[in-house]
């Protein structure tokens, strides 16, 4: 397949984001789309400061962080990726309104186009059914915050094409990720590990055994992680984590991934993290 010339990122929330800044960063040029125009002006905001901050670092020249919001264009009009050669779904972890996307975006798309779902744990198999190209669809799931973490992860849907997965390797490679292939069962690699720990820490905390201090002190100092699994959790989102509990939970059917009732408690409330403000801890 020809080297990928333009991209459509659906959904311009944290991740969303940060996937449309490294498409424009890496020379292609990138429609950002969200229903919400509210998030379109946010999603603006962050990508220009996090430019600004790669710049002063001297991680990017002026001129290239110039150039690539240059390539950018923002718009709630789903209709204009109908000749971007790869889309990146970046909406709410759900698999109903995801699915409705997907069945859009396959209308929309031009018949080559690559459509790719940044999905935490939700089956690639499943959204491509709604499909009438599974072949060229695929799981492409990059880590928070995009435009820093190393990795991205491939998932192949039952019907993947090896050109697909190739194509998608290719432009993660070009954005100076390293790839790991996952196959298609709920939370593929990264979150089928990750959102148990944090799902243990709610546990942890809701049973009494320690503060939310010592819970994220205990894994930073103890195991050397970036943040601890509360903090990491009001980072990612506490609806994101909760919707990926859910999936493991229902997917692999072991009572073991069952939501913690803390973490559903405050998800009910509104408290859904550093996005709202107040997650596990408040940040207002
Ligand atoms: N854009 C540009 N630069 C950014 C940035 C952004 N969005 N976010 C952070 N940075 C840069 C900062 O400028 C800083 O650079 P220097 O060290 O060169 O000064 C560096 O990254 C560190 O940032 P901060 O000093 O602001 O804060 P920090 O030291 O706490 O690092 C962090 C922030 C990189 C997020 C770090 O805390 C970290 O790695 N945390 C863990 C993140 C993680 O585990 N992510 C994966 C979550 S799981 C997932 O994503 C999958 C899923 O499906 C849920
Ligand atoms: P977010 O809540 O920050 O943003 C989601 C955005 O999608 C919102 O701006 C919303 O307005 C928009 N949206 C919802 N439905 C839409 C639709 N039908 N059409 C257009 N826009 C729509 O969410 P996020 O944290 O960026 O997560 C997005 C996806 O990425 C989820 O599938 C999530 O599981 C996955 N993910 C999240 C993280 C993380 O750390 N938050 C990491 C990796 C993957």
């Amino acid at each position: 397949m020809a080297e990928m010339k333009s991209m459509g990122v659906v959904g311009g929330g944290q991740m969303g984001s940060g996937i449309a800044q490294l498409g424009a960063v890496h020379g292609l040029d990138v429609w950002l789309i969200d229903s919400d125009p509210l998030a379109l002006s946010r999603a603006s905001k962050s990508i220009s400061s996090s430019i600004q901050r790669l710049v002063s670092k001297a991680q990017l020249s002026q001129a290239a962080g110039t150039s690539a919001l240059g390539r950018l264009q923002c718009t709630t009009n789903l209709e204009e990726l109908c000749s971007a050669d790869v889309i990146i779904e970046a909406i709410v972890e759900s698999e109903d309104v995801k699915k409705k996307l997907f069945l859009e975006l396959d209308k929309i798309a031009k018949s080559s186009a690559i459509l790719a779902s940044n999905t935490s744990s939700i089956s690639i198999t499943r959204l491509a059914s709604v499909t009438s190209r599974p072949h060229q669809v695929i799981g492409m799931h990059f880590m928070n915050p995009p435009p820093i973490m190393k990795l991205v992860e491939i998932v192949r849907g039952a019907d993947t094409l090896d050109e697909t997965f190739n194509a998608t390797k290719a432009l993660a490679e070009r954005f100076g990720k390293t790839v790991i292939c996952s196959q298609d069962y709920s939370g593929f690699i990264v979150n089928r590990i990750l959102m148990p720990m944090i799902n243990e820490a709610f546990f942890t905390l809701y049973t009494g055994v320690a503060t939310k201090e010592d819970i994220d002190t205990g894994m930073k100092l103890g195991t050397n992680h970036p943040m601890g699994p509360l903090q990491l959790a009001d980072f990612i989102g506490l609806d994101v984590c909760l919707s990926i509990m859910k999936v493991l939970h229902a997917g692999l059917g072991d009572s073991k991934y069952a939501p913690c009732p803390l973490l559903v408690q405050y998800v009910d409330a509104g408290r859904l993290g550093r996005k709202r403000g107040i997650g596990v801890y408040d940040y207002r």
